[in-house]
């Protein structure tokens, strides 16, 4: 195999970081069993930290990006895994402390590789990527936890981003009722378009100290984290849940323990 083009990032010794396109070849990647010929990636939040620096994301350096890909295997030394075979790979650290997906060639161990689902493009499968994928499991364990679409409403903050919009397409799909917390007032179209019933501003409604507001949510997704997170803590209804999935809005977190003693949130 002669070269390839992958987006590789650079720390220099003053710690400065970049990124930018390269002629790799594969002596270049990190081992695996598996080589597959990339069709698809998709850019998450992940990403743009590891590509910009903002984040202590890549364990190493130099390293290529992409914490995902979609393509077909072009050879195996694993012997579940032929020529041909259409796959995809998540998490797992790739493209966090192993050659990632952005890359025309990525090679990867063997039991990090997923069949792609029947009924699934290649496209389709990093359009909606690691976001998506992060979603759909946030959706899972609420489920494991007792919600259901006849519980009550499932709030999602962050809502216009990654996580959030597929999360509200996917509940609104499920038949629950959604309702979107987002700071952008010119997204209302585009939250109520995936499903969701109602789009609340955070600034409106996350200001409170006391230890418990009104009730309201069966269920939510967090992907902000601070000021979101805590009032969630305040107004999901007795026995109900929250998927903390993220911080974009920071890591700090000021509740009480009320929620967790007198509602059984959890
Ligand atoms: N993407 C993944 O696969 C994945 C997996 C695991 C965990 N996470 C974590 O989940 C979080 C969201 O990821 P994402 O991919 O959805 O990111 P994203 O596409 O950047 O979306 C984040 C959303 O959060 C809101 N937001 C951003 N900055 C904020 C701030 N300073 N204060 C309040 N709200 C803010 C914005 O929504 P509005 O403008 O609508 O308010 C933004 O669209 C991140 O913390 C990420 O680390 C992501």
């Amino acid at each position: 195999m002669g070269s390839f083009s992958a987006l590789r990032v650079h720390r220099n010794a003053e710690g400065t970081v970049r990124a930018g396109l390269e002629a790799l070849t594969l002596d270049d990647l990190a081992p695996g069993e598996v080589v597959i010929r990339s069709h698809y990636s998709s850019v998450n939040y992940k990403d743009a930290l590891a590509a910009t620096g903002k984040g202590k994301i890549l364990r190493r350096f130099p390293l290529v990006a992409g914490v995902d890909v979609a393509g077909e295997v072009m050879s195996s030394a694993d012997a579940g895994f032929h020529e041909g075979d259409r796959v995809l790979v998540t998490g797992c650290g790739l493209g966090e402390s192993h050659d990632g997906g952005f890359s025309q060639v990525v090679r990867v161990p063997a039991d990090w590789v997923v069949p792609l689902p029947e009924g699934l493009s290649l496209f389709a499968a990093m359009a909606l990527g690691t976001a998506g994928f992060t979603a759909a499991l946030a959706i899972d364990r609420l489920e494991q936890n007792g919600l259901a679409p006849g519980r009550g409403p499932v709030v999602v903050t962050g809502a216009s981003g990654g996580v959030g919009s597929i999360a509200i397409d996917l509940l609104s799909g499920r038949g629950y009722e959604v309702v979107a917390l987002s700071r952008r007032p010119a997204t209302t179209d585009y939250l109520q378009s995936l499903g969701a019933a109602d789009v609340l501003d955070p600034k409106t409604v996350t200001a409170s100290d006391k230890p418990l507001e009104t009730a309201r949510w069966a269920g939510a997704i967090d992907n902000v984290g601070g000021e979101s997170l805590a009032w969630l803590t305040r107004t999901v209804q007795p026995w109900g849940s929250i998927a903390s999935i993220g911080l974009a809005g920071g890591g700090e977190l000021h509740t009480t323990v009320m929620p967790f003693i007198l509602r059984g949130v959890s």
